[in-house]
């Protein structure tokens, strides 16, 4: 079965706790989804390997390293997990970024699929799917799911918030993906909302309704 990990950094639980927050308009809760998201992938990739190179430095040759192992890619389930590339991005600026259409019908709760792409050489990279919610995990489960399908191997999965229903739904339907998080709050609403949560996180980024 997958881990989960809460990073519980300062930082990242102080700007968590600004994004949670109602009074919290567009433009700021934007730039914190942004700053959270560096803050968590420089946690997520503490365990990157090393190897060695020689470099010349102005005063003489020094034997330093530089990252190795798999590359890196980025897949933001759209499209609230958008707001969590640049500010990866920033920390790791040759990872590639495929994408995942995917929206929750309000109605059925079932995640509803309208588009995929992906970096051709899926199968050679570490994958790292993006989303700030994972409430039921349906989108998650499915997200993951669909790269599956397209060769991905090497999976995990880094959101803001979660539900215990959500981590249970991806542990047991992917129990090879790590999931990585800011927060495991306590439930899910009637409407499969994250109690306490942030409310609406693709429109809380957007500015839509
Ligand atoms: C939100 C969120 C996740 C999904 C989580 O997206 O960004 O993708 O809901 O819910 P689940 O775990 O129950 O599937 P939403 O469907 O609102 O679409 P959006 O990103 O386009 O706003
Ligand atoms: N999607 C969101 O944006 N927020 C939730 O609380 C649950 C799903």
């Amino acid at each position: 079965m997958g881990h989960v990990y809460v990073f519980d950094h300062p930082l990242i639980q102080h700007k968590l706790t600004y994004i949670r927050d109602k009074n919290t308009g567009t433009k700021e809760f934007r730039e914190l989804v942004e700053e959270v998201s560096a803050l968590m992938a420089y946690e997520i990739t503490r365990e990157m390997p090393l190897k060695e190179v020689e470099v010349e430095t102005p005063v003489q040759k020094a034997t330093c390293r530089v990252l190795s192992g798999k590359k890196l890619g980025l897949v933001p389930i759209l499209r609230a997990g958008l707001g969590m590339v640049d500010g990866i991005l920033r920390l790791i600026p040759a990872a590639k970024v495929g994408h995942i259409g995917l929206y929750r019908d309000p109605e059925t709760l079932e995640p509803v699929q309208y588009y995929a792409k992906m970096p051709s050489d899926i199968g050679e990279r570490e994958l790292i799917v993006i989303d700030p919610m994972l409430a039921t995990g349906g989108s998650a489960a499915a997200a993951i799911d669909m790269i599956k399908e397209m060769g991905a191997k090497n999976i995990k999965l880094m959101c803001l918030i979660a539900a215990p229903e959500g981590v249970e739904r991806v542990q047991q339907d992917h129990p090879d993906v790590d999931i990585y998080v800011a927060a495991v709050d306590e439930r899910l609403d009637e409407k499969s909302y994250i109690v306490p949560g942030l409310g609406d996180a693709g429109d809380r980024l957007f500015g839509t309704r």
